[in-house]
């Protein structure tokens, strides 16, 4: 026997007339609507909603929250997405009336605050970046990219070079290929050399007068620190062309290195990974970018500036490349990132990198007798394992082993990617987690690999759905809700 309020929809538990509030009848004589509205703002009939009671419709989303694995109910070893626990004061500080229920066409002079709070994050991510410019436009680190390539598009046609290729090497997130081709470049590949870091040969091969932009992510998605980025940064300027730094590991060197410092011109930062905001589904999110004073003009309008101890919008931007988010940007992700930032300090950011290292390495030495690490004994804040021999010996895939963890009360390594490595894990436990977890973990996946491949390859067996035919779903996704009876 189910409980309905937990397993039917809104629409089936919907009874006419119920309601979650009875209101006392009216005081003052009651005008027609058409009057106060006008007739052809009145609708014929009622919109289709569900008539529910108040317990009803909280039961139903709160036991939907339960069927999802979150950063405040499991570990999370999400490699790339630096899925670290977000501390309960941020969200508290980014829901303070003065904040929260600022409306964003308010007077500037109203939301002087507001103003001076991102000025100054706008100040904070320059100083870890070493790039002196901001903008807090973009929405998602992927928006940031492609912000940033839009940036260098405007640098070049400004200074008449027809530069139109974008490098990055063959361990890249897919969404740098992707924003290289929505900035309007085309996007080649640089092959890494075996030990998955940039091989220089092939990087001076593939650099010319065409090139625009090398995009690179360092730490790379291997969780290694390119030993090589001063020398790379100095074949790509050689050229004329710039750096991006995809800062999505941003976690791994905050207060150690600076992008600036080694080489990078443009960079963005993933807020949602680096400075503790939620990772909403898809959004909201943000992707802030630094770049030279080079790039500067051409930044997306407006961006805070400050004039004594006012602050304002500036607008005044004629080599801007406009505006790519509407208002702000989504300010209570930025909010959150400020609050972290300050209540880390500077000492506390770079210790919260080496704690994430110190994290990393230790599970790594746990794992590695596991399920083989082909690209290193040590690691920055992630690593790469391989299921590829226990593939080829037992049959078990690095999506059986994910899908197990799910049922020992773990979310999942990220899998099949970077592509560099076959049966791909990749396990970044981030500086938020105790070693009993990390050591729960490395149990776990010791006890999943010895278990026999037919309760793998149909687990999950103890969550609400068990394995999906991913690429029925994604093929035939079923996004409307129909009455089954
Ligand atoms: C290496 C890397 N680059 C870029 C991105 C894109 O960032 P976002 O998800 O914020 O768009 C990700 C996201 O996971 C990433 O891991």
């Amino acid at each position: 026997m189910h409980n309905r309020q937990a397993v039917q929809l809104l629409f089936e538990l919907s009874k006419p007339g119920r309601r979650a509030l009875q209101c006392p009848p009216c005081d003052v004589p009651p005008a027609p609507v058409e009057e106060l509205l006008g007739s052809d703002a009145v609708s014929s009939a009622p919109p289709p909603l569900p008539e529910l009671a108040e317990p009803d419709v909280v039961r139903h989303y709160t036991n939907l929250s339960t069927r999802n694995m979150s950063v405040d109910t499991h570990f999370y070893p999400l490699g790339s997405c630096t899925m670290k626990y977000n501390a309960k004061r941020n969200e508290r500080l980014a829901a303070l009336p003065g904040l929260a229920d600022l409306h964003p066409y308010q007077p500037e002079s109203t939301i002087q605050g507001l103003l001076q709070l991102l000025y100054e994050l706008q100040e904070m991510l320059a100083e870890i970046a070493g790039l002196p410019a901001v903008s807090l436009q973009p929405a998602a680190g992927a928006h940031g990219e492609l912000t940033a390539l839009m940036v260098a598009a405007a640098y070049f046609r400004h200074r008449g070079e027809p530069r139109r290729v974008v490098l990055a090497p063959d361990s890249a997130h897919g969404t740098n290929p992707a924003s290289a081709s929505m900035a309007g470049f085309a996007f080649e590949t640089v092959r890494s050399s075996p030990d998955g870091t940039v091989d220089l040969d092939e990087l001076r091969s593939k650099l010319d007068d065409r090139t625009a932009v090398l995009m690179i992510t360092n730490p790379n998605t291997l969780g290694r620190f390119e030993p090589n980025i001063a020398q790379v940064a100095k074949l790509v300027h050689d050229r004329g062309a710039l750096v991006y730094l995809d800062g999505a590991n941003m976690n791994a060197i905050l207060g150690v290195a600076r992008p600036g410092d080694f080489g990078a011109d443009m960079m963005h930062y993933n807020p949602h990974k680096t400075f503790s905001g939620p990772h909403g589904g898809g959004g909201p999110g943000a992707g802030p970018i630094c770049v030279t004073d080079e790039l500067a003009p051409f930044l997306p309008s407006p961006v805070v500036a400050r004039s004594g101890d006012r602050f304002a919008l500036d607008y005044d931007r004629p080599q801007s490349i406009g505006r790519v988010r509407s208002f702000f940007g989504n300010v209570g992700v930025l909010v959150r990132a400020y609050c972290y930032i300050r209540t880390h300090g500077p000492d506390g950011l770079r210790r919260v990198a080496e704690d994430a290292v110190l994290n990393a390495n230790y599970l790594l030495s746990r794992v590695k007798s596991t399920i083989p690490v082909p690209h290193g004994d040590r690691c920055m804040h992630e690593f790469v394992a391989s299921a590829e021999r226990l593939k080829k010996d037992r049959g078990i895939t690095a999506m059986d082993i994910a899908k197990r963890l799910l049922d020992y009360g773990f979310h999942a390594p990220t899998v099949y990617f970077p592509l560099t490595v076959r049966e791909a894990m990749m396990i970044e436990p981030t500086e938020t987690e105790g070693k009993e977890t990390l050591d729960a973990f490395a149990d776990a996946l010791a006890r999943i690999v010895d278990e026999a491949p037919e309760l793998l390859h149909d687990a999950p067996h103890t969550t609400h759905v068990s394995r999906a035919d991913e690429v029925r779903a994604a093929r035939h996704a079923v996004l409307k809700w129909t009455r089954s009876d």
